[in-house]
């Protein structure tokens, strides 16, 4: 088989994902116990960003570096990219140079492109269109504290963005469902979702009724990096999506909150939800590191068995 790149949630299968959420048990286990995991020893990963990231960059490289690689950061700013050499031809170079590439950028047209031209696995660390590794920290956290997430419900409130596309398609290889309620103006957009249905998605007007019943309740900024020139519009406009204590009782009780981070407390989440006890946002951000480990390992060295 060719070169196996991560940049979609699809491209994995089912079964490569339950693999890729046990070894994510016990990498962090594992790492917890401070016990020396080194698979990827002399393996090297270049991380480029065109967008800024706290987490996934601290996630991939302290990821890299505990299984005993090395992680290298290329920004736009400082690298040739910023000054038109093309995608392809990067993809050549650094293809050539490292083991495995992690991409941050704008259109997922570009990181299609770069992974068209790379020898080397491609990961996807957010594009416009969608934010994969995040979603496979979030459904991890979730089996981990409430068990499989297959027949959940999961209620995305905001802007149908990058995440919640992303949440979509997870519910499609997975087979859960999204209740889904954006402002008007801002619904899913199914193709660029990358969605094969609308099976697994519902759309709500009003977000309190997309809560309902919720096992999860998730949601993200209002304005996404790139589109900050819609700024103002957009907070008139998501007025009353903000996840706040009245939707989460909606929720089922034991329902969890989740939020990729950063947040804004006090537009798309209220404080007391993001601060209180059903919020597992913390988890959820450390979670990007045992699961992206599980991955690199995947990509890199195929299916290790459990040990
Ligand atoms: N959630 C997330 O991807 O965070 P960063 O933008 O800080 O990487
Ligand atoms: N939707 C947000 C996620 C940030 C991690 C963005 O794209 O800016």
């Amino acid at each position: 088989m060719g070169v196996r790149h991560f940049l979609q949630f699809r491209d994995l299968s089912r079964e490569e994902l339950e693999h890729l959420f046990a070894r994510t048990r016990w990498i962090k286990e594992r790492f917890k116990r401070y016990e020396r995991y080194w698979p990827l020893e002399d393996r090297t990963l270049a991380m480029i960003f065109e967008k800024q990231s706290t987490r996934t960059r601290l996630s991939f490289e302290a990821g890299m570096q505990q299984l005993g690689g090395a992680a290298i950061f290329l920004s736009t700013r400082d690298s040739q990219l910023g000054r038109g050499e093309p995608v392809e031809d990067a993809a050549q170079v650094i293809s050539r140079m490292c083991d495995i590439v992690m991409i941050r950028t704008f259109e997922q047209e570009i990181i299609e492109r770069f992974a068209r031209n790379s020898r080397v696995p491609v990961i996807n660390g957010l594009t416009n269109e969608y934010h994969p590794c995040q979603i496979l920290a979030d459904v991890y956290t979730f089996i981990e504290r409430r068990g499989s997430i297959r027949g959940r419900t999961v209620a995305w409130i905001g802007d149908s963005n990058n995440v919640c596309n992303t949440w979509l398609q997870a519910a499609e290889v997975l087979d859960f469902n999204v209740h889904v309620s954006t402002p008007p103006g801002y619904e899913v957009e199914p193709e660029r979702a990358g969605l094969y249905g609308t099976d697994h998605y519902e759309e709500f007007r009003d977000p309190l009724a997309a809560a309902t019943g919720a096992d999860l309740v998730t949601t993200d900024v209002w304005t996404s990096m790139g589109f900050e020139s819609e700024n103002e519009e957009r907070r008139r406009a998501f007025q009353d999506w903000q996840v706040d204590a009245e939707m989460m009782r909606a929720a089922k009780p034991d329902a969890l909150f989740m939020h990729c981070l950063p947040a804004h407390r006090g537009e798309e989440v209220a404080a007391e939800v993001i601060d209180g006890p059903l919020s597992v946002v913390w988890d959820e951000a450390e979670n990007r590191l045992h699961a992206q480990k599980a991955l690199l390992e995947f990509l890199l060295l195929g299916k290790v068995d459990a040990r």
